[in-house]
């Protein structure tokens, strides 16, 4: 299995981190491609030392959670397989999905990697998950989040339940992870399943 990973600036990055740690877990080649203003993030919410400086911070959390199926791919490299429709790609994922991504990714700009493989998604009709993260959302945020639905996208919001009864943060990390890996089609533990536990 093939999944793409990428990872953009809205607060959340340990949601990416439990994502690639679960595909990797689940033996799936994983391209992963981050933002700019990801790395900026990454250091922030994952390492916790913003002095970090972004693409170390992108290198770290690739080597430390993605295992050795993943492969770290620059913003603007267009050589790489997510950038046509021609590669086969099981499933792409942008989590988390800043409101500027999903702007762009709506109005067909290409303007990164990222955008281009959501686009190349959208048009092959595979499955798309974006893992928007901002509160409120305006009209506009509404908007643009139901054109990327009505164009195929599966939105699934970074919103960690409490029927799962999580006792630390790392439980509500893994709830939000692993509905976004069920939607991928891989196996994960990272919750556990109602009507088995309770
Ligand atoms: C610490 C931090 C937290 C942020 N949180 C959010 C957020 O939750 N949602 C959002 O849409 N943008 C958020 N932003 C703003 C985005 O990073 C900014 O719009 C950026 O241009 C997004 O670019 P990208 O989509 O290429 O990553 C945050 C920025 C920083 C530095």
């Amino acid at each position: 299995m093939r999944v793409f990973l990428g990872i953009t600036g809205a607060s959340g990055a340990p949601y990416a981190a439990r994502v690639l740690a679960g595909l990797a877990a689940a033996d799936v080649e994983v391209g992963v491609c981050a933002s700019d203003a990801a790395g900026q993030v990454i250091a922030l919410e994952v390492f916790r030392d913003r002095s970090i400086p972004g693409p170390t911070a992108i290198q770290r959390l690739v080597s430390e959670f993605g295992g050795p199926r993943a492969t770290l791919y620059d913003e603007l490299d267009w050589f790489s397989p997510y950038a046509s429709g021609s590669a086969k790609v099981d499933a792409y994922v942008i989590c988390p999905c800043s409101m500027a991504t999903c702007g762009t990714i709506a109005s067909t700009s290409q303007a990164n990697l990222i955008h281009r493989a959501a686009g190349v998604a959208l048009k092959e009709q595979r499955r798309l998950i974006l893992v928007p993260r901002e509160s409120p959302l305006s009209l506009l945020h509404l908007r643009t989040l139901t054109t990327l639905a009505e164009a195929g996208a599966i939105i699934a919001p970074a919103m960690p339940a409490y029927y799962t009864q999580p006792n630390t943060i790392e439980d509500m990390t893994g709830f939000v992870a692993a509905r976004v890996l069920d939607l991928c089609g891989v196996d994960n533990a990272l919750m556990p399943r109602w009507g088995e536990t309770t």
